[in-house]
C-alpha cells in the first residue's frame, strides 16, 4: 500500500469522520493504483476524460446521503431545499451554455437518456432510424442487442460508400420509404460535421422527431467548433464525463433558441478549440504509423484507427492496455 499520504490522510475529518485510508486500507490502496495508472499511462478512449480535482470532490461529497426523486419543488422525500437549488443551479447553467428552453440532468449517464427519450416519445414496436453501430452509431440509436434493437423497429441509415460520411440522399429516401417516429442524429465513432439542418429537414418532410446524441461532441459544441443541434432538434442528449470533463452522467436538452454562451471559464474554451487540430495531428502520427484512417481524416475530436494488417489480440490494443508515457 502507498502510504505517501502519510498520517495526514488517517486523522478523522473535521467532523470527526475517519478517512478512507483509516477504514479500508485495501480500497484505498486500489485507489491510489489506479490514480497512478492514469498519471503514468496513456489510454486513447475517446469516452474518457480526466474530471478535475473539483469534479472528483462535488462528486464523492455530502450528496451522496440524499433521497430525492422528483424534481426542484416537487420531491418524494423531504428536506430537499438544497439538493433543489443545486439541480436547479445546474439546470440553467446547461440551458445558458446551449441556448436550450429546458435541460433534464438527473440521467445517470448516456444510455438512460437516451432511454428516457425512447419512453417520453415513442411506444414499443415504433420505427427508429439511426447510424448502425459499426457505422459509427451507438448501441442506443437501434442496435440489435440493445433495448433500442429489441423494444423498437430499426431503420439503419449507412454512410456513403465512397467518402465514408453519412449518405443524406439514403437516409431522405429510407425515412420517406420507412416513416420513421424518431430519427437519431450523432454517433460513437463518426468523425466530421453532422449536418443538423439537413437532418432537420428531412425530419420535417416526414414527421419525425429529430433527436441528436452530442455524447462525444459536446465540448466542440460548447467552444463552437461544431454546430449546435439545440435550435434544430426536438430534444438533445449528451454525457458530461466525456469530452467537457464534468462528473459522470448525463442531460437533456429541449427546444429551443438559436443562441449560445459563452463558457463559464474561459480557458476550458479555449482548450476545446484546440481539440480538432490535436486529434488530426493525432491521427496523422498513426497513420504515418501504418495505421488506416477510417472516413479519410478527422473534423472531430475522434480519429478513428484501424490496424492495417493485423487483427488486434483482445485487450491489446492501445485502448486497452495503455501505452507507458
Ligand atoms: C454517442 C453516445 N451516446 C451515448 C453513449 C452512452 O453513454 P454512457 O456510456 O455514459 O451511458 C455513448 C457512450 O460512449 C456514446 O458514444
Amino acid at each position: 500500500m502507498d502510504n505517501s499520504a502519510g498520517g495526514a490522510i488517517a486523522q478523522p475529518d473535521t467532523y470527526g469522520r475517519p478517512h478512507l485510508a483509516a477504514v479500508d486500507s485495501r480500497v484505498h490502496e486500489l485507489l491510489l493504483r489506479q490514480e497512478r495508472q492514469e498519471r503514468t499511462t496513456l489510454k486513447l478512449i475517446a469516452s474518457e476524460n480526466f474530471a478535475s480535482s473539483a469534479v472528483l470532490e462535488a462528486t464523492g461529497s455530502i450528496f451522496t446521503n440524499k433521497y430525492a426523486e422528483g424534481y426542484p419543488g416537487a420531491r418524494y422525500y423531504a428536506g430537499n431545499e438544497i439538493v433543489d437549488e443545486l439541480e436547479t443551479l445546474a439546470i440553467e447553467r446547461l440551458k445558458a451554455l446551449f441556448g436550450s428552453e429546458h435541460a433534464n440532468v438527473q440521467p445517470y449517464s448516456g444510455s438512460p437518456a437516451n432511454q428516457a427519450v425512447y419512453r417520453a416519445l415513442l411506444s414499443p414496436r415504433d420505427k427508429v432510424m439511426g447510424l448502425p453501430l459499426p457505422e459509427g452509431g451507438h448501441l442506443t440509436h437501434g442496435w440489435s442487442v440493445n433495448f433500442s434493437g429489441s423494444d423498437y423497429q430499426r431503420v439503419p441509415y449507412r454512410l456513403h460508400e465512397k467518402t465514408q460520411q453519412i449518405d443524406y440522399d439514403h437516409l431522405r429516401e429510407t425515412a420517406k420509404r420507412e416513416r420513421p417516429k424518431l430519427i437519431w442524429v450523432g454517433g460513437t465513432a463518426y468523425p466530421r460535421i453532422f449536418d443538423y439542418a439537413a437532418m432537420a429537414e428531412i425530419a420535417s418532410e416526414v414527421n419525425s422527431y429529430l433527436v441528436a446524441d452530442i455524447a462525444h461532441i459536446c465540448g466542440l459544441v460548447v467552444a463552437g467548433v461544431h454546430p449546435n443541434p439545440v435550435s434544430h432538434c426536438d430534444v438533445v442528449t449528451s454525457t458530461s464525463h466525456k469530452s467537457i470533463r464534468g462528473p459522470r452522467g448525463g442531460f437533456i436538452l429541449s427546444r429551443n433558441e438559436d443562441r449560445y454562451q459563452p463558457l463559464h471559464h474561459p480557458k476550458s474554451k479555449h482548450n476545446l478549440r484546440r481539440v480538432p487540430s490535436s486529434a488530426r495531428r493525432t491521427a496523422y502520427e498513426y497513420y504515418r504509423r501504418a495505421c488506416r484512417r477510417f472516413a479519410g481524416s478527422s473534423e472531430l475530436v475522434l480519429s478513428c484507427l484501424r490496424s492495417a494488417d493485423r487483427p488486434q489480440r483482445q485487450g491489446s490494443g492501445p485502448g486497452a492496455s495503455g501505452a507507458r508515457l
